[in-house]
């Protein structure tokens, strides 16, 4: 089964080429990604108009390129997925509306690709994986612990009541006066700091409910740089240090508690696994294989280039729902919300 998925959520367009075999297991043919960074990065976030106008500017090529780097045909595939949202709404206009021409023109099914499906789904691609299994979503977007039950069964156990992680992350690193995305800046400047340096809060450690919030250590790092101003480099260091150390520990924290009620509802779990930009950050990484070694879980972190936003996850998931039968019609609608 080989399905073209599209992605355009967010900033990243991508077009990819995936065949599932029939043994369940997935192929990636190609998988072309643009990042739309250098576009951003002087307004420090995501704009949603310029994003939207560069996906419209791209997504041809980035389609072209993938049909021939998988050295396939329009009229070899079985199916177009395409990322139905949620994200950015004018930008998931463009890839499902893309999506849908082509399966109008050639005549095969279209797949209205919840995104955060796609995320869930993920390591199936990479690893043989049955369900049920234990998700950790961390994006610049969302954060998440998600009982993956089987495909179109999924319980959201925790999620995030105000900033996502990697928003935070984000945030931080534009207080700090870091480039934009702040992520793997902040993981950088960390690297040499020390995170003892300042106390900063664990927001909801210890609560039942495996739920996050970060917006409160936001606030305390924006306090502890106001009083330690002006910051020399190694004070920055040390603010990324301090913060990415707490965010580690309201990580371990929280997903403790994901795991002990995924316990306690459904059979134990047969892998933890993490998608997301934020699961490129080292830290957090190490702190997952803690986790899964306490627990004698198995961890799948599927390589970086598919934790973050791509075409062969939309691809893969779409493949995932075809093979059970289920297709979309060419009305279905682009949704800038739509809970997994
Ligand atoms: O999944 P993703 O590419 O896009 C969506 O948000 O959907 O995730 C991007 C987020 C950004 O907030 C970025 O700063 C964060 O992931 N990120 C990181 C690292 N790499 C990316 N955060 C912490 N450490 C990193 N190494
Ligand atoms: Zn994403």
């Amino acid at each position: 089964m080989l399905v073209l998925g599209l992605e355009t959520t967010c900033d990243e367009t991508s077009a990819a080429v995936v065949r599932r075999h029939d043994d369940g297991h997935g192929e990636i043919l190609s998988n072309v990604v643009l990042s739309q960074v250098l576009e951003h990065a002087e307004y420090g976030g995501v704009v949603p108009e310029i994003a939207a106008r560069a996906h419209v500017e791209a997504l041809e090529d980035i389609i072209s390129r993938a049909m021939a780097e998988a050295k396939v045909g329009f009229a070899d595939l079985d199916a177009v997925a395409a990322a139905a949202g949620p994200g950015l709404i004018g930008g998931v206009i463009v890839g499902l509306t893309t999506g849908k021409a082509i399966a109008l023109a050639t005549g095969k099914p279209l797949i209205a690709v919840n995104h955060l499906e796609a995320h869930a789904l993920s390591p199936r691609l990479v690893g043989r994986l049955g369900f049920p299994y234990c998700l950790l979503l961390v994006s610049g977007g969302h954060t998440q612990i998600v009982a993956v039950l089987d495909v179109d069964r999924y319980e959201r156990l925790g999620t995030t009541i105000d900033d996502a992680i990697g928003e935070a992350f984000d945030k931080v690193a534009k207080m700090l006066s870091l480039p934009y995305p702040g992520g793997p800046q902040v993981e950088i400047a960390a690297a040499r700091g020390n995170p003892a340096r300042f106390a900063l809060p664990r927001p909801l450690l210890g609560r039942h409910d495996p739920d996050f919030s970060l917006s409160g250590l936001k606030t305390a790092v924006r306090l502890a740089a106001e009083s330690a101003a002006p910051l020399s480099d190694g004070d920055v260091d040390d603010l990324c240090a301090s913060f990415q150390a707490a965010v580690v520990d309201v990580v371990v924290d929280r997903l403790r508690m994901g795991l002990r009620r995924f316990a306690g509802k459904y059979n134990k779990p047969k892998a933890l696994v993490v998608a997301g930009g934020v699961g490129a950050n080292k830290a957090i990484r190490g702190a997952l294989d803690r986790i899964a070694a306490e627990n004698a879980l198995r961890l799948l972190l599927p390589p970086a280039a598919l934790c973050t936003d791509n075409g062969a996850i939309i691809a893969w998931a779409g493949a995932e729902r075809l093979a059970l039968g289920k297709a979309d019609e060419l009305d279905s609608p682009p949704r800038a919300r739509w809970p997994m």
